[in-house]
């Protein structure tokens, strides 16, 4: 008698878990190369709400490279490959996106080519992937899919103020190599389901490396040092009004502590591997909260960007050497503090000034866990180039010197600008204090 089977009529059932794996990895790998490329470029985009925006949507597609990553391991099992493979010519163009020639033209590369085509590349998948079968995949690609389009609207919103300010021949600039980009993409069949089609496009061989001297914002002061007190050891740190300025002026500093925490990541990336990037991921988006935290502070009390001098003096004593100290640069000069955060949380807690108070306890939180990344990661570092993991003395003597060397450069002129500066800042501070306690 013929043996009967019933019919595989269903739309389930179209990619075996071999197939998922290959387009997953794909995704995997573009994310972690748009990673790796925002964190290098941070130093370099002088938009100051760009490079405050940016950390997030860089953590947020880490966190969704992460699951690909791990969803692609539990697909493959036991293999724990993840080989680039016929992705190479994909991974190769995003590589070159780094190579923007402006800051404008990388920010629009993102938002304009790659962060639209995942998002899509995305939705695709999950018209396709079967939701029983491929249940773990649809929860975190639906959320990457908010995600990107979140962050397309964002960066979208902030291109174009920045546009009204920007020199018309940048703005061509910009369009021109996005156009270029999206032109290159899809000669090698874009970002899909479908395997890249492996079309060598013509590729220049220059080799992106982050800025040593970062770009700011020119609506703030420019200054190397913030607050007098850094070259100026008689300066108080003050009571009242002054330390709560003092406090959110550090939060707004830790600028460069964004800067520097994506410098690393893309320094390090290829040498530490997935575990190191995933971790500077969250520093960098941690680095970019304490900093927002210090800018909207001082703006509910009134301040505008160019009464607020923003520092480069740590980031800049590293220019030219070994990126291992501003590794140490990280570690040591943001948990320098962490034992008088506390005492301060307490303090601003008898001013009445509850967000500071509130600022200050989540930093502290935030500070320990970077005590521990910087830790494991110096120690990683040390041991791939055959030293003892656990001696960081000389790295920390080192940043130490360089840092000093900065500060003993600085000038008469300097340290005039920044009294200046800080003084009428806490002018205002004070005749915002009287008011407010005259009111309320
Ligand atoms: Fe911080
Ligand atoms: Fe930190």
């Amino acid at each position: 008698m013929k043996v009967q089977y019933l019919p595989s009529i269903q739309k389930r059932g179209k990619f075996m878990r071999y197939d998922t794996a290959v387009i997953l990895k794909r995704y995997f790998l573009c994310e972690r190369a748009l990673v790796i490329g925002q964190a290098g470029w941070l130093s370099g985009i002088p938009y100051f709400d760009i490079k405050m925006k940016l950390p997030k949507m860089m953590w947020e597609d880490a966190m969704t490279a992460n699951e690909l990553r791990n969803r692609v391991y539990e697909l493959r099992f036991p293999s724990r490959m993840l080989e680039i493979g016929d992705d190479q010519a994909l991974v190769d163009l995003i590589h070159q996106s780094f190579n923007a020639p402006n800051p404008l033209a990388f920010v629009m590369s993102l938002s304009r080519v790659f962060k639209p085509v995942l998002k899509q590349a995305y939705k695709d998948y999950l018209e396709m992937a079967d939701v029983i079968g491929d249940g773990p995949t649809h929860r975190f690609l639906e959320l990457a899919i908010r995600e990107k389009e979140d962050q397309i609207q964002t960066l979208e919103k902030y291109i174009l103020q920045y546009l009204e300010k920007e020199d018309h021949q940048n703005i061509g600039t910009a369009l021109q190599w996005v156009k270029e980009l999206q032109n290159k993409l899809d000669q090698i069949g874009g970002i899909g389901i479908e395997n890249c089609k492996g079309t060598a496009v013509d590729l220049s061989d220059k080799v992106f490396s982050p800025t040593e001297v970062p770009k700011r914002d020119n609506r703030f002061i420019p200054v190397r040092f913030y607050w007098p007190d850094i070259v100026d050891e008689s300066f108080p740190y003050g009571e009242g009004v002054k330390l709560q300025l003092r406090s959110a002026i550090s939060h707004l500093n830790e600028i460069w502590a964004v800067e520097n925490a994506g410098f690393i990541l893309y320094e390090f990336a290829e040498d530490l591997g997935w575990d190191f990037i995933y971790d500077a991921a969250r520093w960098v988006y941690d680095e970019s909260r304490h900093c927002t935290m210090g800018y909207e502070r001082l703006k509910q009390w009134g301040f505008e960007e160019n009464e607020l001098p923003l520092g480069t003096y740590i980031f800049e004593s590293c220019k030219g050497k070994d990126p291992v100290y501003r590794l140490g640069m990280l570690f040591y000069f943001e948990s320098k503090n962490i034992g008088k955060k506390p005492e301060r949380v307490k303090s601003f807690a008898e001013f009445n000034d509850q967000v500071s108070q509130h600022d200050m306890d989540f930093d502290w939180a935030d500070e320990t866990i970077h005590t521990s990344y910087g830790k494991r990661w110096l120690s990683a570092i040390l041991e791939k180039r055959g030293l003892n993991p656990k001696d960081y003395q000389k790295i920390k003597d080192e940043c130490d010197r360089l840092v000093e060397g900065v500060i003993s450069s600085v000038t008469k002129e300097e340290v005039q600008q920044i009294t200046h500066i800080t003084e009428n800042m806490i002018k205002k501070a004070e005749h915002f204090a009287a008011a407010y306690e005259g009111k309320y």
